[in-house]
């Protein structure tokens, strides 16, 4: 059984090669995440843009400064988490990725999740959202911790939303402060022990609250 390093360095190899979409076809480097492979917190956004594909590595642009300065406010810094997208190569312009995009690349993510196994899924924008939970509505979810069947998912606005628009921004700012409490509520297990939605949590016939199973736990 190889290590979780080898695990993933074989996931980025096909990455590299992938042709399963058209949007091989128009990148210049695929982006398949990179970071701390151990880490607690896993930052997930929509596809690279012009300077990750220049680069081969994501959030490194306009939006991935704004990144790592609200990584700052919360006392990490990028190498303390893994980052990484759901589609590995740009769209051309930087258009939204079509579903047949999304269909084709989504296992690699699923792929390198399983083996970061992290504790806190921080989604960055809708389309990283609706991968993990499709009934979700950014402008309704954003800032909520939701329990799927496998991960913890908190979404947020996408960092280059909140570069267009300051209400977007601020929201962005509040929902990022929150993430060093609802890590240390999930990994303490205080989450299930609160009253209110927090206890419906670990009740899974209880589904009144919560749109097909999908548990929002109000922060
Ligand atoms: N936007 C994304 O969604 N991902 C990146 O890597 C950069 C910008």
């Amino acid at each position: 059984m190889s290590d979780k390093k080898t695990q993933l360095e074989e996931i980025e190899k096909n990455v590299k090669i992938c042709q399963k979409c058209r949007l091989c076809k128009f990148a210049r480097n695929a982006v398949p995440g990179e970071g701390n492979i151990n880490a607690d917190i896993v930052f997930v956004g929509e596809a690279p843009g012009e300077v990750e594909d220049a680069t081969g590595k994501p959030f490194v642009g306009r939006a991935g400064k704004l990144l790592e300065s609200l990584l700052s406010e919360i006392g990490l810094k990028r190498t303390d988490v893994w980052i990484g997208n759901i589609i590995k190569h740009r769209p051309p312009e930087n258009r939204d990725p079509f579903p047949d995009e999304i269909e084709a690349c989504q296992s690699y993510l699923i792929m390198q999740l399983k083996i970061i196994a992290p504790k806190l899924i921080v989604t960055l924008g809708r389309f990283s959202m609706n991968h993990f939970y499709k009934e979700g509505k950014i402008s309704r979810d954003h800032g909520q911790l939701y329990r799927t069947s496998e991960y913890n998912v908190f979404p947020v606005y996408h960092p280059a939303a909140a570069l267009r628009n300051p209400d977007m921004a601020m929201a962005l700012k509040k929902d990022f402060v929150k993430i060093p409490e609802v890590l240390g509520k999930i990994k303490d297990g205080s989450l299930l022990r609160k009253s209110g939605v927090f206890t419906n949590a670990g009740n899974t016939n209880n589904n009144n609250l919560q749109p097909k199973g999908q548990l929002g736990l109000g922060f």
